[in-house]
């Protein structure tokens, strides 16, 4: 046997390749950043999901270690450990979905945006890689700033000419996941039951909930919603604070990104009616992108919904919102452009 099996050191049992070719029913499903902090727990669940057949795990660092460890889990998927940029391509290849995580996380006192002048980089060089190995292939967009990375994504492929924006989403889950949690808080209920749109963008007033439309029905006091916008635009300044330089949420980050690529492979599967919010290429308002209701389909964000009827307090956080991912957007774009 291989000291390493999963990290293509020796050949790989001929029968683990039959199982991952087996698995006709289920999904190719790349993690790139697949050691980091969000990464790790990301591959683990992944790894539970009995969608994914295949499962490619990328990083520059501790990849073989990652995906020794993840490999032992008796479900599924067929795990595989990719390290380094040289072997960037055959993480890639062959990817039905494409999940980055990869980039450095926040610290008390910086701003999402902060984040900008390392990560942009890394995510151009990771959308090199999928335009050129599988263009066709999902990708949902972790690593911050989600507002800016995003049109970085877009313009990336443009120039590759693969760009299909049904398949480009950022990953806002985590905000409706807080927002859940954070209404069903207040009104006394399980947070399974309760619903909220949360539209926008995914960076402190860009992020904007709408609480008007939380299911099941209910109304909030002025004192509430104000509360709760507050909390759930803060959300992820509030793990970054009591992280204490450790880095920002991981651990709620992957149940909302395994949550959102759940329902991007039922949305392949051919299920009808599903629905999820999301960062795309948007007609909603004038921006170029936009986060609102999606719905997930054979060929990626099939339909990107209205916001609905807002309210007086929506009304006006939406121009906030607007005012500051127009700027975010731009500085993506600029970025590849210039
Ligand atoms: P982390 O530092 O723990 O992990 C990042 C991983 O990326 C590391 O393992 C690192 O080696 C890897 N990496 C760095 N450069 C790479 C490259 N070129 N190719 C592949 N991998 C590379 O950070 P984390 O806590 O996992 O956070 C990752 C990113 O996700 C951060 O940008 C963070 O701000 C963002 N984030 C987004 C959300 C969201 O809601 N969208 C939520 C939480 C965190
Ligand atoms: C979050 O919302 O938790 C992430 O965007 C990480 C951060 O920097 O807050």
């Amino acid at each position: 046997y291989p000291s390493n099996p999963q990290m293509g050191d020796g050949s790989i049992l001929e029968r683990t390749n039959c199982r991952a070719k087996g698995g006709a029913a289920g999904f190719k499903v790349a993690i790139l950043g697949a050691a980091g902090g969000i990464g790790q727990p990301l591959a683990m669940l992944m790894k539970m999901n009995p969608l994914v057949s295949v499962l490619h795990l990328y990083d520059v660092v501790n990849a073989p270690g990652v995906t020794a460890d993840i490999s032992h889990m008796d479900t599924g998927a067929v795990v595989r450990g990719f390290l380094g940029q040289s072997e960037l391509e055959g993480a890639l290849t062959g990817m039905d979905l494409v999940i980055i995580p990869a980039g450095i996380p926040r610290k008390p006192g910086m701003t999402r945006d902060d984040l900008f002048k390392i990560n942009a980089g890394i995510v151009r060089t990771l959308c090199e890689g999928i335009a050129k190995c599988c263009p066709n292939a999902i990708v949902n967009l972790i690593s911050n700033p989600v507002n800016s990375t995003v049109p970085i994504a877009a313009e990336v492929f443009k120039k590759a000419g693969t760009y299909d924006p049904k398949k480009l989403l950022g990953v806002t889950s985590l905000d409706v996941v807080r927002a859940n949690t954070f209404v069903a808080e207040v009104l006394g209920l399980d947070p399974r039951e309760v619903e909220v749109p949360v539209v926008g963008g995914h960076a402190g007033v860009t992020i904007l909930p709408l609480l008007s439309q939380v299911k099941p029905p209910c109304s909030f006091t002025h004192e509430e919603t104000e509360y709760l916008t507050k909390r759930i635009q803060d959300g992820g300044t509030e793990v970054v604070e009591a992280k204490k330089g450790a880095g920002s949420a991981t651990l709620s980050m992957a149940y909302a990104a395994v949550k959102f690529a759940d329902v991007c492979l039922k949305g392949l599967r051919g299920d009808a009616g599903v629905v999820a919010c999301a960062f795309v290429a948007s007609q909603v308002t004038e921006l170029p992108f936009f986060a609102s209701k999606v719905r997930l389909g054979r060929t990626g964000a099939e339909e990107v919904y209205q916001l609905g009827p807002l309210n007086e307090y929506e009304r006006i956080g939406l121009e906030k919102a607007k005012k500051e991912l127009a700027e975010s957007i731009q500085k993506g774009i600029s970025f590849i452009r210039n």
